[in-house]
């Protein structure tokens, strides 16, 4: 358990330039990716974070070398031979399960611990197993393990998903890419990350078309034929919201670096519509606010609609605008717990159901709060920042999962914030 806390004092201003790192939710899947290469992969712009060691962790478990470079992994998978991640893993880490698809392309079978529940709602599997079976997967639950097989082996399929899960998404992909074959996934994610997954893959020697769209084609390819490659993972859209909707939140002018402003039109949409002007160029996004904060109401979707990631960051934008906003939670359940927090804080939210009816207030005030999950815990940083006096954000261990050097970042931005030893605070 992380014993350090993040102290802001407020009424800072966020200002100035920032480098995004790479997209911890497509660095996971490239790295899982990395068991079809069967040999040396080399892969750039990784974030050091605390999920990408937990997938190095996975890795090393079934067999593989992971040496990382500062932010370049070289992973090696040639003697890969274990075909088991346990439960101690994939409890910490749900995109442990991304292993499940490449162990089966690779080797026809896995055994991956049943994820289980996790805070922010049921996060049940059942649509990746429809879709693996449909690859022809045999699935066999025995003391909590999730045991995959394939009796007669992968043949090509047409998956039609019930919903488009990112998940579910990239572990049909990854099986699908050695099945024997044609393969298209229906109403699949459009994720960005997706499209980083699939060129990645292609590199290796796959045949994937149409990824970042909801029809995914595989022409399936013999395993043998498939090889190591190298690989620059994208920017995390995510970080570089939450980096946006600080601005925002504080005025600017604030400039993100190494994203790319497609990945964002939603979100930039709704900054334009609470009063922010809003530039992209190529790779970067710039935010400044000099008017009130206006009230927007917003619903959370699978990309290319607004993303639930970033579900709290505006949250806290949404508290401090002009009028009531409604937001609607559509990806998870139980995604509202930072509402609780930040009404500690002194924001207005009634939550009913999966809507979470915001009235802006016109200040928010400093106080010792939780993260309870990762972007909760960044908001509430966020939040900090712009309140009365000081806040105290406890249990970093979320925010250190998908954040890198948060503090620093801020810190280079203009906050006033540090990390220290909780004990020092005793
Ligand atoms: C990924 C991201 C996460 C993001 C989410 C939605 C990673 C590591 N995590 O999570 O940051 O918030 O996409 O953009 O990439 N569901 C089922 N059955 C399934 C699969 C999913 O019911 O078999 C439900 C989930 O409980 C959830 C919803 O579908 O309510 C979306 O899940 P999914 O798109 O699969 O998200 P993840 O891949 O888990």
């Amino acid at each position: 358990m992380n014993q350090e806390v993040i102290i802001v004092r407020g009424n800072h201003t966020l200002k100035g330039d920032v480098r995004v790192s790479g997209a911890k939710n497509s660095a996971l899947k490239l790295m899982a990716a990395s068991i079809l290469g069967q040999g040396e992969t080399i892969l750039h712009n990784v974030p050091l974070i605390s999920d990408i060691e937990l997938m190095s962790e996975v890795l090393a478990r079934l067999g593989a070398t992971v040496v990382r470079e500062g932010h370049t992994l070289r992973i090696n998978t040639a003697d890969v031979d274990s075909c088991e991640t346990p439960y101690e893993l994939v409890s910490k880490m749900r995109a442990s399960i991304s292993v499940l698809g490449p162990l089966i392309g690779r080797f026809g079978e896995a055994r991956v611990a049943m994820p289980g529940g996790c805070q922010i709602g049921a996060r049940k599997i059942d649509m990746h197993l429809v879709g693996l079976e449909a690859l022809g997967v045999a699935f066999d639950v025995d003391h909590g393990v999730l045991a995959a097989t394939t009796p007669n082996g992968l043949r090509g399929t047409h998956v039609y998903l019930e919903f488009p899960s990112v998940g579910a998404t990239e572990n049909m992909l990854m099986a699908a890419v050695t099945a024997e074959g044609h393969t298209a996934i229906e109403n699949a994610a459009c994720e960005p990350e997706i499209e980083d997954l699939a060129n990645m893959l292609n590199a290796m020697g796959a045949r994937v078309a149409g990824a970042g769209t909801s029809l995914i084609e595989i022409e399936g390819v013999p395993l043998s034929t498939l090889h190591p490659c190298e690989h620059t993972t994208v920017g995390d859209r995510i970080e570089a919201g939450t980096f946006l909707a600080g601005g925002a939140l504080t005025g600017g002018p604030l400039t993100v670096h190494g994203i790319d402003p497609a990945f964002l039109r939603m979100a930039i949409m709704k900054l334009r519509a609470m009063g922010c002007d809003v530039e992209t160029g190529d790779d970067w996004i710039t935010v400044r606010r000099e008017g009130p904060l206006f009230s927007v109401d917003i619903q959370t979707l699978p990309h290319p609609g607004f993303p639930t990631d970033l579900q709290a960051q505006f949250m806290l934008l949404a508290a401090l605008a002009d009028d009531v906003s409604v937001i609607t939670e559509n990806v998870f359940e139980n995604r509202f717990m930072f509402a609780a927090e930040l009404m500690r804080m002194g924001a207005d939210v009634t939550l009913d159901d999966h809507h979470a009816i915001v009235r802006g207030v016109d200040h928010l005030e400093g106080a010792p709060v939780s993260s309870t999950d990762l972007r909760a815990g960044a908001a509430l940083v966020l939040a900090g920042i712009v309140a009365d006096g000081e806040t105290s954000v406890h249990h970093l261990e979320h925010i250190d999962r998908g954040y890198e050097d948060y503090v620093g970042k801020l810190a280079s931005l203009g906050a006033d914030i540090r990390r220290v030893s909780a004990d020092s605070l005793r």
